[in-house]
């Protein structure tokens, strides 16, 4: 019997490694697969929620790393993680995506000798700034069977020196998770909450524009998000607007005393659970986000989406998908958003091997690394 370890830390990481989980219980008379969670998100709307909803098992090790600088929180985890990896002796770990937990269970293991397998590689924003850029470069220089989600990926592994016999073009594990919870995220009822619940806002299908924000370069400074008040307010002129809020995001709403300016066509609400979240994602006119996820799901589904960043890791959604990369001068955005709400919009398809099998190739991928085949 071969032992597997996933890890997961952050809020995208847990749709990431549910398809992969479902995938290897085909392989239970061969393969042990565990997960690891490093506690990075800890409050149940960003973490229990999607082990719940994405029926995935406990986990068997839990870090209880919580927030810190980026230091900090990558030195805790790789302290405890290193504990878990002396016991476990796992024959491969499994990391997904581009967080400090990415990062640091990947620097362990390779220390230890311990193969690496990583989910969502090849995406390169080449934004240093970003700490999610040096994540990824970090991991996949590091890592044995690099899991490529989309045709950049390959271009990026192949111009860094990757040795291509590492390098697989598996597809994307978001749209497994996507595709498998089609059937409950349209028997959602989050519309009808949310009307029944915040009675100044009324939400229809597809008349109603849906954002998030929570990267630190949109967030962390009071006159940014300042500006990004006043964009949502006006916004909200144009059309109802769900805005559930990221604990960073709030937490520095709060500490401007942005929170109580908003307009009251906007609902805000905490992190919405993961089929609700779809079901919203699914029936919005429009989302305008800063996520790495949404602009993959929305391509999937064939919804606008307008991301306020200067740059994308996930050039596909651009290219083929309905996905518009703005930048973030907001008066710029706020033209993009009435023209597409005026009816002028980006048609798109759905990327290669977006096809809800990506989960079924990787422990496929695994079980015969496990057993020596490449
Ligand atoms: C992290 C990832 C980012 C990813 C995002 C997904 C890194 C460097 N960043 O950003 O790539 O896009 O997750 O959502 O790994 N907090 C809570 N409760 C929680 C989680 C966080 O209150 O459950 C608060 C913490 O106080 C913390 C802040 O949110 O100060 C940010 O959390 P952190 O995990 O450091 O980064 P994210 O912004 O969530
Ligand atoms: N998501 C959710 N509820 C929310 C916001 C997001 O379930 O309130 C899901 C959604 O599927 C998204 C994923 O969480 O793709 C990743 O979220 P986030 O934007 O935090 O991370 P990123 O993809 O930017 O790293």
């Amino acid at each position: 019997m071969k032992k597997i370890i996933s890890v997961v830390g952050a809020r995208p990481n847990f749709i990431k490694i549910a398809p992969v989980d479902k995938a290897f219980r085909k392989y239970d008379k061969d393969i042990l697969h565990l997960i690891c969670h490093t506690g990075q998100h800890f409050d149940k709307k960003m973490s229990d929620v999607f082990f719940d909803e994405l029926e995935m098992p406990r986990p068997s090790f839990y870090l209880g790393i919580n927030s810190g600088s980026h230091a900090e929180q990558t030195a805790r985890i790789m302290i405890e993680f290193e504990k878990v990896l002396l016991n476990e002796k796992p024959d491969l770990i499994l990391v997904p995506g581009d967080v400090n937990s990415t990062m640091a269970c990947s620097l362990v293991a390779s220390k230890m000798g311990i193969p690496i397998g990583h989910v969502e590689s090849g995406l390169r924003s080449f934004d240093r700034e970003m700490p999610e850029e040096i994540n990824r470069v970090v991991t996949d220089v590091l890592s044995d069977l690099l899991f490529v989600s989309e045709e950049s990926g390959l271009r990026h592994l192949k111009n860094e020196g990757i040795d291509e016999k590492k390098v697989h073009f598996v597809g994307n594990v978001m749209i497994d998770s996507l595709i498998h919870y089609m059937p409950k995220i349209d028997q959602s009822k989050i519309i009808e909450y949310l009307n029944n619940t915040y009675k100044d806002a009324r939400i229809e299908k597809k008349k109603f524009v849906l954002v998030t924000f929570h990267r630190p370069s949109n967030v962390d400074s009071e006159e940014g998000l300042r500006e990004l008040t006043d964009f949502l307010n006006r916004l909200a002129d144009l059309r109802p607007v769900v805005f559930p809020i990221h604990p960073r995001t709030r937490q520095n709403m709060d500490q401007y005393g942005l929170l109580s300016r908003l307009h009251s066509q906007i609902i805000t609400t905490d992190p919405i659970g993961y089929i609700d979240f779809l079901a919203l994602t699914k029936n919005a006119e429009l989302v305008i986000t800063d996520s790495g996820g949404i602009q993959e799901e929305t391509t999937f589904l064939g919804v606008q989406c307008i991301t306020v960043r200067n740059n994308t890791e996930r050039p596909i959604t651009v290219k083929v998908g309905t996905n518009q990369l703005i930048g973030t001068d907001l008066e710029k955005v706020q033209q993009v958003a009435k023209e597409v709400l005026s009816g002028k919009q980006k048609t798109g398809v759905i990327p290669e091997l977006w096809d809800g099998r990506t989960a079924d190739r990787i422990a496929k991928i695994c079980f015969n690394f496990s057993r020596g085949i490449n």
